[in-house]
């Protein structure tokens, strides 16, 4: 099967999980070329399953995932990495590596038959520290970052890779809110000036209506709404996927839905 050009990663009837554990079943997305979709479900409903999988970390046990219209198991390691970086919720790695290193490695799929670094991969590397304001950090340890300058390299690591698919699972997890609209910020800017597809995994849902031009929301591994954040972020869906009462205003300057949560359903009194 292939995709129409304009989806860049589409999984069809995909079915993933562990084990003989079923996480995902029989679920179906496109992506379009230039969006920010923005994945949001309650904890454990399969949005970290869901991005792994589209990011091959995670074999689909049935169905297909096709990255610009190519069954991505036909596609070798380094074409896919040149295409598609994935910030995954909790990368584990050798503490003792510094921010540089960490970072350099995404220039991996780029470097030459020795691994050899170039002008363009010192230059990528450089610019990923400094838009993630990381620049200063080169040489220090992982472990001896905070949380939040840790997410940070991380992301600079992503973004250092130069590919045209951005996938993070919750990159604003650990930062402050300033941090967080930074990263927010940054993800918006490499979407309008550089026509990057970006795929992203938030809890906050008003973050993800004014950042993500369509939301998907999974509960129990399985697609309940999809679309523009206005047609989303309903009180209806909070109750029915949250289990809580809001209220659904109108943010005053993005016009973007903003939602203020009540009571969780189960503990009302
Ligand atoms: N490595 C694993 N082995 C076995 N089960 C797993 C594994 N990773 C996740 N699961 C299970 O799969 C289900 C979906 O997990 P997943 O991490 O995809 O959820 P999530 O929507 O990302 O949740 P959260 O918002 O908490 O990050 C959960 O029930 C979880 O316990
Ligand atoms: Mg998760």
């Amino acid at each position: 099967m292939s995709s129409p050009e304009r989806f860049v990663l589409e999984a069809d009837r995909l079915q993933a999980g562990y084990g003989d554990r079923s996480i995902i079943a029989d679920l179906s997305l496109t992506i379009e070329q230039g969006n920010i979709t923005a994945l949001v479900g309650p904890n454990g409903s399969g949005k970290s399953t869901l991005l792994k999988t589209l990011a091959r970390l995670l074999s689909a046990t049935k169905g297909a995932i096709y990255l610009n219209g190519t069954d991505i198991n036909c596609l070798s390691t380094t074409v896919v990495a040149r295409q598609l970086a994935i910030l995954p919720q909790a990368p584990n790695v050798p503490a003792s590596l510094t921010v540089g290193e960490l970072v350099e490695q995404g220039r991996f799929p780029h470097a030459g038959p020795l691994g050899m670094l170039h002008r363009q991969d010192h230059s990528a590397i450089s610019q990923a520290l400094s838009l993630t304001g990381m620049t200063e950090f080169a040489y220090r340890s992982l472990d001896s970052l905070s949380g939040g300058e840790r997410q940070r390299a991380w992301i600079a690591l992503a973004l250092a890779q130069a590919t045209p698919i951005l996938l993070l699972d919750e990159p604003t997890t650990f930062l402050d809110i300033g941090h967080q609209l930074e990263v927010l910020d940054l993800l918006r800017f490499l979407n309008r000036e550089r026509g990057m597809t970006i795929i992203l995994v938030l809890h906050d849902l008003n973050q993800a209506a004014r950042y993500a031009n369509r939301m998907v929301v999974l509960k129990q591994g399985k697609i309940v709404a999809d679309g523009i954040p206005t047609n989303v972020l309903t009180s209806v869906l909070l109750e029915q996927v949250f289990g809580v009462r809001a209220h659904i205003l109108a943010d005053p300057k993005s016009g973007t839905p903003v939602c203020l949560p009540y009571a969780c359903i189960s503990t009302e009194s």
